[in-house]
């Protein structure tokens, strides 16, 4: 489907992209060709055109508003080639130019991936969520909701190749790609959908798979023998949420395996779990394992391992690796020996064992610890950076008619904070570390000039000292940073640009509208805004778009059947269904950590459809239910 831009953007399009070379500057230094930059995955930019000294004056240049009925979760990475940006939604994806916020183009996802999925759900997605996008030789790469993997040309936007990978149970594309030396390399998720995680390389020419790793070993594989499960419970999980780093020198690709499924199973899943919560060395060409880390042994928590790895040479000269956790942990490995160096905590950790019939405080919970965007590296200072979300939970076991089943409980009496660590590169000691006012998940940033950019969901964009950790600026961006933030020069200026608005699974207050804000030093306090015609909505009936607005803005913490998630089940708030003002009101005044999400993301007409939608979940179709057996009442007391 094409798509309906409106007549002044088709314009600049069409201007633009005649006078503006692509492959000419791929790859420069300062572009960002992977989510986290390049392969060795540091964040890092050697720019110092903004410093501390300066810093105070940036302001907002431009930004672009993203108008996608319904799309309520943003958590994409952007990246940056020649003088173009990429990010992307559940839903699209755009390129904008990097300097004014125009856009260049914008291509929506036709959804056809397989459409029988795990019972309950109606919908052809599992996750109405993506993490961006990979560059290679002239093509954007990504992954989609139900499964796709997808090639466009990156100047124009037009699809050179699609081909559909997921099996349908369970299985989508979040993560993002990285690409190289003619493959892309990305792995399938999700581990809490039950599935058999697999990291894969493609043709970047063609989308032909080249090679598939499973990391969930069976039968006689080397690994299988660490499951110990009953039969009635078989091995799975180790799906993927971030990007992987590469060694060009080497040939060695590194991809971070998450959780075991089912998540909580103490007493039942009772083995190492290989190869859940590790990090692999595959072979780039070959995908035969070279070796790994399992950081997580036999989780019950769902504390994925999995962030992005990156790569650096510390200051006494070790070739690490570091990897940071859902456990709060950083760890770094010496990759000539395999060995871990250290393993440094984040973020509170208190209780990581086992838990028991009566809960117990579980710091970090399921959501908190190292999200998406693991750490980044700065060579100048010799610091690892890491951006955490500070959360403890509630666990307990209960017996149920399976045997025991453990079951985290969110914990709302102390809402959810944010940290900014920096740890030594050598050897794990903790240089300093700065509370934010909500969870940290979007890229850290340090720079040359010793700046380090970070941002936290309540919509703080934040420039540290890299060194000492003071801060040294704070603009209120305007809605949550859930993931993508980076740093570029185009013609020897350098910006700032941020995916700001809509909410993750980690939240604690501002939503707002999705959008792209670039920043420099030549900000004004009246940016550019630049509009698009609104999306067309989701499904083609009522009755879908009513499905899918409800998918879109509040399956992925409710459940599709709104029976609860992440999150708690919506079935007590039966007063909402079918009632647009009171789900209005209940929206406009919910407490957090529930994002606000109307009025300012959602509108009036998504509000109405998500009504209309939990009129089917709450109502209990009571015309085909037996009458309850009626009890006489008891006689009034004297
Ligand atoms: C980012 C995650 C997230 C999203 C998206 C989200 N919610 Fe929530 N919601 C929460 C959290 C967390 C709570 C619990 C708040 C509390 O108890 O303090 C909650 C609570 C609720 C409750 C109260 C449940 C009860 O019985 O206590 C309702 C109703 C609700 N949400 C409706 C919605 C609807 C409708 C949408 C989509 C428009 C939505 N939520 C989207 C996280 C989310």
């Amino acid at each position: 489907m094409p798509s309906p831009i409106s007549r002044l953007v088709t314009f600049c399009l069409l201007t633009a992209s005649l006078a503006w070379p692509i492959g000419a500057t791929a790859q420069a230094p300062g572009d960002w060709f992977t989510m986290n930059k390049d392969y060795s995955s540091q964040r890092y930019v050697a720019l110092d055109q903004i410093t501390p000294a300066n810093v105070g004056s940036m302001k907002e240049v431009c930004e672009v508003r993203l108008d996608e009925p319904g799309t309520a979760i943003f958590t994409s990475d952007l990246l940056m080639i020649g003088r173009t940006l990429y990010v992307n939604t559940f839903r699209a994806v755009y390129a904008i130019d990097a300097t004014d916020c125009t856009l260049r183009w914008r291509y929506v996802i036709a959804f056809k991936g397989p459409s029988t999925q795990p019972s309950g759900h109606e919908s052809r997605y599992i996750h109405p969520s993506s993490r961006g996008s990979g560059y290679w030789d002239g093509k954007i790469f990504f992954g989609t909701g139900d499964g796709q993997l997808i090639a466009l040309d990156a100047a124009t936007g037009k699809p050179v190749w699609d081909v559909v990978n997921a099996t349908g149970h369970g299985e989508t594309f979040i993560s993002t790609p990285i690409a190289w030396d003619g493959k892309v390399f990305i792995g399938i998720g999700v581990s809490d959908e039950g599935i058999r995680g697999r990291f894969m390389a493609f043709d970047a020419s063609s989308g032909k798979e080249l090679w598939r790793f499973y990391t969930i070993p069976l039968g006689n594989e080397p690994g299988a023998d660490t499951w110990h499960n009953p039969p009635s419970i078989p091995p799975a999980g180790g799906g993927f949420w971030a990007s992987s780093s590469l060694d060009p020198a080497t040939g060695e690709v590194f991809a971070p395996a998450a959780n075991p499924y089912p998540d909580y199973l103490p007493g039942q899943r009772l083995g190492a779990d290989l190869y859940t919560n590790s990090v692999l060395s595959l072979g780039a060409n070959s995908g035969q394992l070279n070796w790994y880390y399992q950081g997580i042994p036999n989780d019950q928590h769902d504390w994925d391992l999995g962030t992005s790895p990156i790569l650096y040479t510390a200051r006494n000269g070790s070739r690490m690796l570091a990897i940071a956790g859902k456990n709060g942990l950083v760890y770094g490995l010496d990759r000539a020996t395999h060995e871990l160096v250290f393993a440094t905590p984040g973020t509170t950790r208190a209780n990581d064992g086992l838990y028991g019939t009566t809960p117990i405080l579980v710091c970090p919970g399921t959501l908190g610890g190292a999200e998406w965007n693991g750490t980044a590296y700065s060579p100048d200072t010799g610091m690892l950076y890491t951006g955490m979300v500070d959360w403890c939970w509630y666990y307990a076991q209960f017996p149920t008619a399976k045997g025991h089943r453990g079951t985290p409980i969110w914990n709302f009496s102390v809402p959810p904070r944010g940290q900014i660590t920096a740890i030594d590169g050598a050897n794990g000691n903790i240089e300093w570390q700065y509370h934010t006012a909500a969870p940290v998940v979007a890229g850290l940033v340090p720079t040359r000039s010793g700046l380090l950019f970070g941002g936290d969901v309540r919509g703080n964009l934040l420039a540290l000292d890299a060194r000492t950790g003071a801060v040294l600026d704070r603009i209120d961006a305007g809605g949550a940073l859930n993931n993508g933030l980076i740093s570029y020069a185009v013609d020897d200026t350098q910006y700032v640009a941020a995916a700001v608005g809509g909410a993750a699974l980690n939240t604690a207050g501002v939503a707002g509208p999705l959008r792209v804000s670039i920043f420099g030093l030549h900000g004004s306090d009246t940016p550019r805004i630049v509009r698009l015609d609104p999306l067309p909505r989701l499904g083609a009936t009522p009755a879908e778009q009513a499905i899918d607005t409800y998918f879109s803005a509040c399956s992925d913490c409710h459940g599709n059947d709104a029976q609860g998630k992440t999150y708690p089940s919506l079935e007590r708030q039966t007063q909402l269904a079918g009632n647009p003002a009171a789900l209005k009101a209940f929206l406009a005044y919910v407490p957090p950590p529930m994002p606000r999400l109307y009025p300012g993301l959602l509108s009036d007409e998504d509000v109405r459809l998500i009504a209309q939608r939990l009129k089917t979940l709450l109502t209990p179709p009571s015309a085909t239910q037996p009458a309850p057996a009626a009890e006489p009442a008891p006689p009034p007391r004297p």
